[in-house]
């Protein structure tokens, strides 16, 4: 019906942040709050989508109506996302970490294990967007990814589109002086094949049901 227009429809969301073990006891992570990605899975369910959510770890609650896949590493994240295809839509919203300790320690590191110095060999993550974006049986029908800048907002993120492969990039502008990084409000521009569209400063669970109004629209009604 009219406010379910994404009734029969699956949704996958990317969300939070992910940790990258060095030890069994430590690990590289980032200060994404996953706020923006939940809000975006809560709001595809309440248009009546079949949401998976999957998650790195973040303090929010699971938010209704969602299924929610908790992981750690960006590794699992790409697995949790391949065991939830086919889906119409995707949404990679998740602060992926872009690299992993190469060799990470089966035992928890020792003082002095290094010398003075403990050197980390970085690998790496593979890239879920650029991954789940490429052509093929499993591609979802849409496929949407965030691109976070802090100068020439728009033009970059229309590069990171054609880099990835993506059909929608929303771009938001996460210089100093927004608060956007763990914040409530955003300020988005939707990048599409058709140009760009900028929507005024929202909070996150706006720009979620503005989002996922326009997924809703490019969707149509599910067969
Ligand atoms: O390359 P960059 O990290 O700026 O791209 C951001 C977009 O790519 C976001 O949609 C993010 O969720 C996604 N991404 C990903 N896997 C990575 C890195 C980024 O899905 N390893």
């Amino acid at each position: 019906g009219p406010d379910q227009p994404l009734k029969g429809r699956r949704a996958l969301v990317t969300s939070g942040p992910t940790h990258e073990p060095i030890d069994p006891v430590r690990y590289i992570a980032n200060r994404s709050s996953g706020k923006q990605g939940h809000a975006i899975a809560a709001a595809l369910a309440a248009l009546g989508a079949e949401v998976t959510l999957v998650t790195g770890p973040v303090t929010l609650p699971d938010p209704p109506g969602v299924r929610a896949m908790h992981v750690e590493s960006a590794r699992d994240m790409l697995a949790a996302c391949r065991e939830t295809l086919p889906v119409d839509v995707v949404v990679c919203a998740a602060a992926v970490a872009d690299w992993r300790v190469a060799d990470a320690a089966d035992q928890k590191l020792k003082k002095g294990s290094g010398g003075d110095a403990l050197a980390l060999s970085l690998t790496e993550n593979p890239d879920i967007l650029a991954t789940l974006s490429q052509a093929g049986e499993g591609r979802p029908g849409l496929v949407v990814g965030f691109a976070a800048e802090t100068e020439q907002v728009v033009e970059h993120a229309r590069a990171k589109r054609d880099r990835k492969g993506c059909d929608w990039i929303l771009a938001n502008d996460v210089s100093a002086a927004t608060g956007t990084f763990g914040g409530d409000a955003n300020t988005v521009h939707l990048i599409t094949a058709d140009g760009v569209e900028s929507w005024p400063a929202q909070s996150k669970a706006e720009v979620g049901r503005g989002l996922a109004a326009r997924i809703a629209d490019a969707l149509g009604p599910a067969a």
